[in-house]
């Protein structure tokens, strides 16, 4: 259903709640409709999630969240990717989930590893991580059809100082754009407040990967851009489940794939960092499921 049809005030809900429309999805669609004449792009209904579609999201965002827990336990010195893949995958099979990632566009394992100065997608191998190196790891489960995509970094050992920086603004730049975003603000605002943050400490954001809606599929609509952009983007409604999931470079923003065609590496050789939480918009705030 697109979001012109008129709906008889008295008539079900096209959300399914079974509520009349008058006291279900009137208002909304009334913001929303004000919003379009100003400009911004609304979202489909297709992204509005039925009650059951979060319960559903919740459950696998609580899996993957408890795993990420649980890895603070598991990664070490000495230990490698490999081994940590291997672990979430026995996890995630172990509570009747499947890992995303596993054969996703080809992709050949169960999590993604990007240590150092690899920017996102790195794959899961034989290296041993070392005192000194920063990990991220990116989780996400499917549990009945629905996903649950987060990502954390985690230290290995005593890192340098400079390191440790760039991991706790990265998570800044995260939390901040949670908290200052707001339903029915257009997403323009969570770029905002991480290129405000990264600029300040002189880091700078990647463009190329962003954000993203998720549920059903493990990317939908919207893309979530992480810095600013001038053009009006889509406005963050509630109902709607996306990621955001900035990712920070000491050096300069520009990347490189590798052969393998998935790791994505800073093209200066910068260390970069990643967190990733799934949030759902709800009536009156931002609410982190992971
Ligand atoms: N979890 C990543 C994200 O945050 C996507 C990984 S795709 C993979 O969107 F194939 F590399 F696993
Ligand atoms: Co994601
Ligand atoms: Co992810």
């Amino acid at each position: 259903m697109n979001n012109k049809s008129k709906i008889n005030r008295n008539a079900p809900c096209w959300c399914g709640s079974q509520k009349k429309y008058k006291q279900c999805h009137f208002e909304f669609d009334e913001t929303l409709k004000s919003l379009s004449l100003q400009g911004y792009p609304i979202p489909n209904r297709s992204l509005i999630k039925t009650k059951e579609d979060l319960a559903g999201i919740k459950k696998s965002c609580q899996l993957t969240k408890q795993i990420l827990d649980d890895l603070n336990a598991i990664i070490k010195p000495g230990i490698t990717t490999n081994e940590i893949d291997q672990w979430v995958y026995e996890t995630t099979i172990k509570h009747n989930a499947i890992p995303a990632p596993l054969n996703y566009k080809g992709f050949p394992k169960s999590i993604c590893t990007s240590i150092n100065e690899v920017v996102c997608h790195g794959i899961p191998e034989d290296r041993v991580l070392i005192e000194g190196d920063i990990l991220n790891v990116d989780v996400t489960c499917i549990i009945n059809g629905y996903y649950g995509d987060s990502c954390r970094m985690y230290p290995i050992g005593k890192i340098s100082d400079k390191a440790s920086h760039l991991i706790n603004i990265t998570k800044e730049c995260l939390e901040e754009s949670i908290k200052n975003l707001k339903p029915f603000d257009p997403i323009n605002k969570i770029g905002d407040t991480i290129s405000e943050i990264a600029a300040r400490e002189s880091y700078s954001v990647v463009k190329i990967f962003g954000g993203h809606g998720t549920g059903k599929k493990f990317h939908e609509d919207p893309f979530i851009f992480h810095y600013k952009k001038k053009e009006k983007l889509m406005i963050c409604a509630p109902g709607m489940v996306f990621t955001i999931e900035p990712m920070i470079n000491e050096g300069n923003a520009d990347c490189i794939i590798l052969e393998d065609n998935w790791t994505a590496v800073t093209k200066d050789n910068s260390l970069s960092a990643q967190w990733e939480h799934t949030v759902y918009v709800n009536e009156n705030s931002i609410e982190i499921l992971t």
